[in-house]
């Protein structure tokens, strides 16, 4: 999928077709298509396709014209009634028209800049989720298929047109909609590809070309140096995995920055969860390749920081490990010492999330950060708390949680927060230990939370992301397929492009 511009007066633009929209029940044509109507040939505002067209949620109206003209197709997409729009109704109508397009073998599409100036709303925005829906929203994985393979080809490339030409931000956003929807599908194929193949060792490779290709610091400290480190709580649960684990260090550090105090994002990176001893029910065992999403949507996010160069230094900390049952395997009533030096009772080793990722927090600290996020496939209590459709988020500033919030629903990912009042702790006291890393079955997610934020000292910004329900979708969604949903790499990428939202005095 390619993203060309062109500028030109609408009656010299040229495509396979070209793409309108349409509000519900609107009375007039939009102000782009009625001088669209009055520029070229077209009879659209006579046929029936436009007296059929009632703009219904992703609503598809296709009008034919001669073929000898420089656009032979005209598609009109529904957004639904107008005082309803938001960008979330947008992504689903463009969503809807990649897929009849390519449904339909085209080729080039043209987008009018000026279709986009009609919407409410900001234009770039608009024309940067356009265009990260047109990468993302066909995207399939097959490279392990040898027969049946899906052959309808995608659309080739996208047409930005425009009458006048555009400014510096706008000429911008379609290398940067590139480099998010490449981000995203990095995600996507991470967290979709089995476990066999997506190994700690695999991560980490995957981190060394992205710091080849980008220029980032990649430090990867295996087995024997974690141990060396100290990082007592991740190697419990690595140990019993003959895959061998690793704890990957990406740093985005753009030069003039080395001093400054970088964001880190932290992601949980297991690559397969059986839950070891605690082992969990054969049902849906497979959907536990899954639980590296978090290092996944790091991964992600440091493709898209590094295409879009963004000033900000950025590190990112993913514990890579398998958790299996084996004899060498950590065991219910083990006490952990992590990095921190805090002790753990092991309750569950099936709640071994949150004891990758406190060293994984721990080592943060070292970079004297000035924020940070981690995201995780922690519980499944977040499922049940608030659904496959939102992530939930804790953090230890309600600014922060808000941002992330607000952010986050610009660009399609739902958060909503979770509480984390000292008096949940209660739950995981131990007998033996500092604390124990299960509490009873109650407030499963924010006991997650509050195990994590023993290891983050007060004074540092950070919430913790529960993307459980969020990474993987059961069925095709209105802007991704079915399977892995790369949710995680648009928040942090955001974050990273807009560090004056989450900048807190202590
Ligand atoms: N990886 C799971 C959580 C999970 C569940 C992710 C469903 C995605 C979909 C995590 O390691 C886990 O097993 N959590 C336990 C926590 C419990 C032992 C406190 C859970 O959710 O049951
Ligand atoms: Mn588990
Ligand atoms: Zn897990």
């Amino acid at each position: 999928m390619q993203f060309e511009w062109q500028v030109a007066p609408m009656n010299q633009w040229h495509g396979d077709g070209i793409l309108f929209f349409g509000f519900e029940n609107s009375t007039a044509p939009p102000p782009s298509l009625k001088r669209w109507s009055e520029e070229t040939p077209t009879s659209l505002l006579d046929s029936y396709t436009w007296k059929d067209f009632r703009g219904k949620p992703q609503e598809i109206a296709l009008h034919y014209e001669q073929a000898k003209q420089l656009i032979p197709r005209l598609m009109l997409v529904g957004l639904g009634p107008e005082e309803k729009f938001d960008l979330d109704k947008f992504r689903s109508a463009m969503a809807a028209a990649m897929r009849k397009w390519r449904d339909l073998r085209l080729g080039k599409m043209v987008l009018p800049m000026e279709a986009l100036q009609d919407l409410p709303g900001d234009t770039n925005r608009s024309l940067e989720e356009a265009l990260v829906v047109a990468r993302t929203s066909l995207h399939r994985f097959d490279v392990l298929k040898t027969r049946d393979v899906e052959s309808l080809p995608f659309p080739e490339e996208i047409l930005i047109s425009s009458e006048s030409r555009p400014d510096t931000a706008t000429s911008a956003i379609p290398s940067m909609a590139e480099g998010i929807g490449s981000g995203i599908c990095l995600a996507r194929e991470l967290v979709v590809s089995p476990s066999n193949r997506v190994t700690p060792t695999y991560l980490a490779r995957t981190a060394q070309q992205l710091a080849e290709k980008h220029g980032f610091k990649v430090e990867i400290i295996d087995f024997q140096g974690a141990q060396t480190l100290g990082m007592g709580a991740f190697t419990a649960v690595a140990q019993g995995s003959s895959e061998p684990a690793c704890m990957v260090i990406l740093e985005h550090c753009p030069p003039g920055l080395e001093n400054t105090s970088p964001f880190v994002y932290v992601g949980k990176g297991i690559t397969f969860d059986t839950g070891g001893i605690s082992i969990k029910p054969s049902a849906n065992l497979e959907a536990m390749k899954q639980d590296m999403a978090g290092a996944a949507a790091v991964l992600g996010a440091f493709q898209c920081i590094g295409k879009l160069k963004i000033k900000q230094r950025i590190v990112g900390i993913i514990p890579c490990t398998e958790n299996m049952p084996d004899g060498k395997a950590y065991k219910p009533g083990d006490v952990i010492t992590s990095l921190g030096g805090l002790t753990i009772e092991v309750i569950s080793t099936d709640a071994e999330g949150r004891m990758v990722l406190c060293d994984a927090l721990t080592h943060a600290l070292q970079y004297r950060p000035s924020l940070i996020i981690d995201l995780a496939t922690l519980t499944g209590a977040c499922i049940i708390a608030l659904g496959k459709q939102v992530a939930g988020v804790l953090s230890n500033r309600d600014a922060l949680s808000a941002a992330i919030q607000s952010l986050g629903s610009e660009v399609g990912e739902r958060f909503w927060p979770l509480p984390l009042w000292d008096s949940y702790f209660e739950s995981i006291k131990s007998d033996v230990a500092d604390f124990k890393n299960v509490g009873d079955r109650s407030a499963g997610a924010i006991i997650g939370g509050i195990f994590l934020k023993q290891f983050v000292p007060e004074d540092v910004p950070w919430a913790h992301l529960d993307i459980a329900g969020t990474a993987w979708a059961d069925k095709d969604q209105p802007t991704s397929p079915k399977g892995a949903t790369g949710f995680g790499v648009r928040i942090l990428v955001e974050l990273a492009r807009h560090p004056e939202r989450v900048k807190f005095t202590a």
